[in-house]
């Protein structure tokens, strides 16, 4: 990117930013972390599933501020799971940027400030782990990984939409998401329109419309089936 992103206060007061070249929000503007917590830890229903899992695995496109990870990590904090967060992201954050979000407030922690600021060190590759959470930042674009076929139980797809980020919707990448979840394991993102929906329930998932948060008519989860 040219220049950094711009803080922009959302409507419940967390922060999010606004990318320089497309002007697209990295979060809905009616309440990002209500947007985060809603389409991908509630829908997904993270919390009962965290709760009873021993390790959870999730795979997340699109680290920008943080704040997914940052919430998903706060649920798995009040058990026991091992939390195994690995996420892309090819245009990592300044520190000084990410220093000036207030996002501590709504995940109810202040050990991520530091440890995100660690993770977001430029490097190909940054690790870091919070308690029961491990945290990989895989910093480039989004690419398979045949070694990780059939792995991770949640998919956190929260790319730039299909307008403005055409290459993360496209049928083989989806495809390629499909192939890294176990079977049973699910993807949810704010994205429901006709032709992804489409796209995704033709490389297998079964595709579900929910109610959205405040500002959002629908969300999506999809669903890889279980092995028969
Ligand atoms: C909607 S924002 C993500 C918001 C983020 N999940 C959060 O909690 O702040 C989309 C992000 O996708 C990143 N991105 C762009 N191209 C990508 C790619 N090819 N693979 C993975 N992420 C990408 C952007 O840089 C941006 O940070």
């Amino acid at each position: 990117m040219t220049s950094e992103p711009g803080l922009v206060v959302s409507a419940d007061g967390s922060h999010t930013l606004r990318c320089p070249i497309s002007g697209e929000t990295y979060h809905n503007h009616n309440g990002a972390a209500r947007e985060s917590d809603w389409v991908f830890i509630t829908t997904p229903d993270l919390r009962a599933r965290l709760a009873s899992s021993q390790v959870f695995k999730i795979l997340e496109i699109g680290f920008g501020t943080g704040l997914n990870a940052r919430l998903i990590g706060a649920v798995a904090r009040k058990h026991t799971v091992e939390l195994i967060y690995d996420s892309f992201e090819p245009h990592p954050i300044s520190n000084a940027l990410f220093l000036q979000l207030n996002h501590e407030q709504w995940a109810h922690d202040t050990a991520h400030k530091s440890a995100f600021s660690q993770l977001l060190r430029p490097s190909n590759q940054t690790e870091v782990r919070i308690k029961n959470t491990k945290y990989t930042l895989l910093q480039t674009a989004f690419t398979k990984n045949t070694h990780l076929i059939n792995h991770y139980d949640h998919i956190v797809m929260d790319a730039f939409s299909p307008a403005n980020a055409p290459s993360l919707w496209e049928e083989h990448t989806l495809q390629n998401l499909y192939n890294h979840l176990i079977f049973g394991g699910t993807l949810s993102t704010y994205c429901v329109a006709g032709e992804i929906r489409r796209r995704l329930s033709k490389v297998g998932f079964q595709v579900e419309k929910h109610p959205g948060p405040p500002g959002k008519r629908e969300i999506l989860l999809a669903r890889k089936p279980s092995k028969t």
